[in-house]
């Protein structure tokens, strides 16, 4: 099996993604999207693994943490203490991740990969050859944001 780089994101008018380490926006069936999309595996003895840098990890209120019936791995170049958490890795780059999900035994355990942000991990995750789509979800508002989804690389683009 070929490691397959889903990503999924909401933005605004202006790319928006986020705002003081937090959404600009509550909307209930964005966010259902996103838990359904990430969540649900064909396969109900596997689950699905979702990519997320550290500021988007703390992003996550405490009681949503790690979010469930997912494998959580976190991207922080620091050495991060998330042992007390079940399910939750940390990695020192991307290719450690993917290295991760190229192993053999850990194959068995996964079935989907969801790249859920932030804006580098996505930038980096659309360059990557293991990248296979992007989930973009339009909020057609604007939003003030400090944080914004990277710009698509033309070859991604449809003509
Ligand atoms: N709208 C959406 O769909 C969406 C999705 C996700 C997040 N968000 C929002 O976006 C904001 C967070 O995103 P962000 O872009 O600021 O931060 P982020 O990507 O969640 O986290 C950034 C941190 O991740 C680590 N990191 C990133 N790339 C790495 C790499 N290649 N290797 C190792 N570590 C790496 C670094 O941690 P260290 O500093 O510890 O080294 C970096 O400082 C929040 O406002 C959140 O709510 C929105």
């Amino acid at each position: 099996m070929v490691v397959k780089l889903n990503l999924i994101a909401a933005a605004c008018d202006n790319m928006g993604i986020g705002k003081n380490n937090n959404l600009p926006w509550r909307i209930r069936s964005e966010m259902d999207f996103f838990s359904r999309m990430t969540a649900t595996t064909k396969d109900k003895n596997k689950k699905n693994v979702v990519i997320m840098g550290r500021k988007t990890w703390e992003a996550i209120p405490k009681k949503f943490k790690p979010l469930k019936g997912r494998i959580n791995f976190v991207l922080s170049k620091s050495d991060l203490d998330l042992k007390e958490y079940e399910d939750v890795y940390t990695f020192k780059s991307l290719e450690n991740c993917i290295e991760k999900l190229e192993n053999n035994e850990f194959k068995n355990y996964y079935e989907s990969v969801w790249v859920i942000g932030g804006s580098n991990i996505y930038k980096e995750s659309m360059a990557a050859k293991q990248f296979y789509r992007l989930y973009l979800t339009q909020i057609l508002k604007t939003y003030d944001c400090d944080t914004f989804f990277p710009e698509i690389p033309d070859n991604l683009k449809k003509s």
